[in-house]
Formats: C-alpha cells, structure tokens, sequence
C-alpha cells in the first residue's frame, strides 16, 4: 500500500457520526472573529516580541509583525479551503488524511506536537514571568533558579535548575482539562476582551512616553547578537527582520482554530475568509501598534537585561515614573499590576486551548493506530482522553521545566510553519488532482496564494537560523523513525484485517471542540 493512501471520506463521516458529532451551523462571523483573536492573543504579543526586539531586529520587529501576518494570511486562506472540503470538524491531521494521505498526514499530526505540545510549553514559561511579577505586589517571589531552566543564568550569575511555576500551571490546567472542563463561550468573551483591552490600553497610555532615540535606527545595521545561553542571532538588517519575524510568527499561532469551525458556521464560503482574516487583520494592527509602542518606551539594552522578563510589566513601570529616596517608583503600578492579572488569565485560557489540541490531534492518531492506543483512553467518569492529557502533562511539563522559553518557542514556530508550507502545498495539489471534490470555501488565484504562502512561510523558517533548522530536522527524523518502526504497521487503514473496521469504536460525546 502507497505511503500516501487516503483516509476514506466514508470512515470519516463513520466516525462523526458515532461521535454524535453533528455540528448545528449557528456561528457568524462576528463569533469566528472572536474565536480567532481568543486564541491568538498571548504569550506571542506579550514575551516574544520583547525577544525578537532585543535579539534580532530592535524596533524593526514592528516590520516583523507584518511580514508574519502576510504569511499568515496567505496560509489562513489555504486552510479554510482546506477544512472546507471535509465534511466533519477536524485539524489539519484529519483533513491531510483524507486528502494528501497518510504520511503527510502522519508528517502534519507530528508537527502538531510542536505547535500545540511545545506551544503550551512556552506558554506556561511566560506565564511563569509574570507569576513572579504578580507575587512581587504581594512582596514575594520565586528564587531565580526555580523559575528557569538550566540553560539559563542571571545577570548577576545565578544558574537556573528548574522552572516549578510553569510546571505548576501544566499541572493545573491538565487536571482541569481530565476533569472535562472546557471554556465556554463566555469566559471565551471575556478573555477576548481582556486581551484586547490590556493591548489597546498600553498603546494609547504609552504612546506618550515614546522615546525617539529607542526607535534610532529603526532597522539597525546588521550584525550579531550573542544571547545568554551563547545562541549567535543575526540582528539587523533583513536577516534581523526575517529572524524576528519567525519569533513573533508565534503571536499568530491558533488563528489556523477558526479554520476547524467551518462545519459550525452558517456561511462558510463568505464567513471563513472574513472570520480569519478579519481576526488575523485585527490582531496584526493591535500588534504592530503595540511593538511600536513598546519598543518606543524601553530600549533593546532593557530587553536584553531587566526587561528580559515579563517585559509589558517592565515597560509600563518604565514609561514615567520618580526616583523616590533613590528608589524608582512608578507612576502606572495600578496599572501593571492589572496587566499581570489580566495576562496571567489570558495564558492559561491559551494553554488550556494548546493542550486540549493537542489531545484531541493525538486522539484521532491513536484511533487510527498511528500512536499507541493509549493516547484514546476514554476516562470512564469525566469522559476525557486522561492518559493521553497525562503522558502530555509528562512531555509538556519537561519542555516547561527544563528548557528556556527562547528556545521552545523558536521550536513552536518553525513547526507550525512547515505544517502551514504543506497546508499551502497541499490545498493545491488537490485542486489539480481532485478538482471535483466539493469545497465550502475556495481560495482565490489557488497557485498565487499556494506560493506566496509558502515563499513567506519558507522566508520566516530561514530567517529563524541553522539551531531551528536543526531541531526540526531532528523532530522530524524521530517522527519518521517513529512512522516507519509503529505507525506504519499498527494502521488501521493499512491493515484492515488486523483491526475492526474504523468507524466502530466508540468516541465519547465529550471529547472537547477544539476551543
Ligand atoms: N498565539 C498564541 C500566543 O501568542 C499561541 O500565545
């Protein structure tokens, strides 16, 4: 059997419709739009670009925002046609296997462990900064060396050993999500407007206190930047721009979310585009204002030393301020002390969005045979994949633990961009190979689109640098040994005579949407 058989479309709608998964089409796009931003907004806007400033473009990062949302774009409209033309509600394992077959789907499920398993990691790293600055109000903290990694080391030369609060939160929102819960519309609205507010709140109060010389040069001349943990970066110039434009790609990460609603939509053909880009265009505005803003109120010298961590907090405190009996005393604290809560909730509502993907992308694996049947256990209470939430907890909690957030978000980002280079690929290919297939939704000017997408996509992953090539040359090396060694034997659709037939087994009706 060829590496790229197909999934039948019959065994998929076998399956849904055992799941009891019969989606009522009610959302519009004003729901799309807020689906998208909820799952946007975070760690990416409110640590990386901080990263991205400091390491590789200074205040050009602004120009790094956008050249990531064109990418994202490009690659949005690719996927809605994508999720269009399968008939259940899915990612883009589900989809690749029915259409581009089972290696790239198998290729496109493993890379999803970077985007939303690593992702979740990188989260919690950056929920773990501003837990620290949420215990400063109260007067305490955590020691250096049991909030980081130990790659890591202070200014003043303090080695870390282990990252407990990011851990810490894992835990939490994996026992949540073993419990069953997910976020509800509600708390999905709230959190939307939370994040929305903490960003349009930070540009008009500290557009004032732009200082012109942070933004001199704009682009700076390029050169080298060597990071504490001895990473050389390319800064400046356009390798700069590039590099930092694969750094805060991660900001965009979970847009690709609105995609798998579009069996829940009334009208998909109209409302999928205007539901991705227009949450994809709202955020890149609020974004490229936001890093003008504040890479105007602090300097790449701040990002690179005390305002390394937790750097809006840093940055508010730092728009204006006196120095009181030698003591620095700002004048906003109220308000970055509002920041770091409203932050603090709108990781842990990314994370638990991360994790829940990730459970169901390996749920539907396990089902099919690619990952071990323990990845579907079924908790007989809560209903929830709990063995597969707790091997995650294992593997998410050690990348959280043990590894700087510097390195699992380049990690997180350079994944999700080749799964979006073969989103791109593929959605063309099958116009070419399977034009009578029915789609919801159609990219316009498909061999345009398909390879500005990639070109844009394929730029970032250069700009990211030979370590993340590295890793995830090393990623997918293990996920082709891991394809070749089990996946390929334990298939179902490969071994129809070892199996009962897909379709039959039972998938609880609580296995979670994807948000
Ligand atoms: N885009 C999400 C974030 O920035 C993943 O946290």
């Amino acid at each position: 059997m060829s590496l790229f058989v197909t999934k039948p479309m019959s065994s998929l709608m076998a399956e849904a419709s055992d799941s009891g998964n019969t989606l009522k089409r009610t959302l519009g796009p004003i729901n799309l739009i807020a689906l998208g931003i909820g799952a946007i907004i975070g760690a990416g806007l409110f640590v990386r670009t901080a990263a991205a400033a400091a390491q590789n473009a200074g205040p050009s990062v602004t120009i790094g925002f956008i050249i990531a949302s064109v990418g994202c774009a490009f690659a949005g409209l690719c996927y809605a046609e994508f999720a269009s033309m399968i008939p259940i509600a899915g990612s883009a394992y589900t989809y690749s296997y029915a259409t581009m077959g089972e290696f790239i789907a198998w290729i496109i499920g493993w890379d999803l462990v970077l985007e939303y398993g690593v992702g979740a990691a990188t989260v919690a790293i950056a929920w773990s900064e501003y837990f620290n600055k949420l215990l400063e109000i109260f007067g305490l903290d955590v020691p250096y060396q049991w909030c980081h990694s130990p790659f890591e080391v202070s200014t003043t030369g303090i080695h870390g050993i282990m990252n407990i609060p990011a851990l810490f939160i894992i835990v939490v929102l994996t026992l949540l999500l073993i419990r069953g819960m997910q976020e509800s519309a509600v708390v999905n609205a709230i959190i939307v407007i939370l994040k929305v507010a903490i960003v349009i709140v930070v540009i008009a109060m500290g557009w004032q206190f732009i200082k012109p010389e942070n933004h001199t040069p704009f682009i700076p001349a390029p050169s080298t930047y060597t990071d504490t943990q001895g990473i050389t970066h390319n800064y400046g110039g356009i390798l700069g721009i590039l590099g930092a434009a694969g750094v805060v790609f991660f900001a965009f990460i979970g847009f690709d979310a609105v995609s798998t609603a579009a069996q829940e939509t009334r009208n998909p053909k109209r409302d999928m585009p205007i539901g991705i880009l227009g949450s994809l265009v709202i955020c890149t505005i609020l974004y490229i204002l936001f890093s003008y803003v504040l890479t105007g109120v602090a300097s790449v010298h701040d990002f690179r030393t005390q305002g390394k961590e937790a750097s809006v907090v840093y940055a508010i405190e730092h728009m204006s301020g006196s120095m009181i009996g030698g003591v620095w005393v700002p004048a906003y604290k109220w308000l970055s002390n509002l920041v770091t809560i409203a932050i603090l909730a709108g990781f842990s509502s990314v994370i638990l969005v991360m994790l829940m993907g990730q459970s169901r992308v390996f749920y539907s694996m396990s089902k099919d045979g690619l990952v071990p049947q323990v990845f579907s256990k079924i908790h007989p209470k809560f209903k929830t994949p709990y063995k597969s939430n707790l091997i995650f907890l294992i593997f998410v909690g050690c990348f959280a633990s043990f590894i700087p957030g510097d390195i699992v978000g380049d990690m997180t980002s350079i994944g999700t961009l080749f799964a979006f280079i073969l989103v791109c690929a593929g959605v063309w290919i099958m116009r070419r190979k399977h034009p009578e297939i029915k789609r919801q939704f159609r990219v316009p000017a498909v061999g345009l689109i398909s390879t500005l997408g990639i070109i844009v996509c394929g730029a970032m992953i250069f700009g990211l640098g030979w370590t993340n090539w590295a890793r995830l040359i090393g990623w997918l090396l293990i996920g082709f040994i891991i394809y070749f060694s089990y996946s390929r034997h334990n298939s179902r659709l490969r071994n129809p005579g070892k199996f009962p037939p897909p379709g039959h087994h039972e998938i609880p009706e609580d296995i979670p949407p994807l948000i």
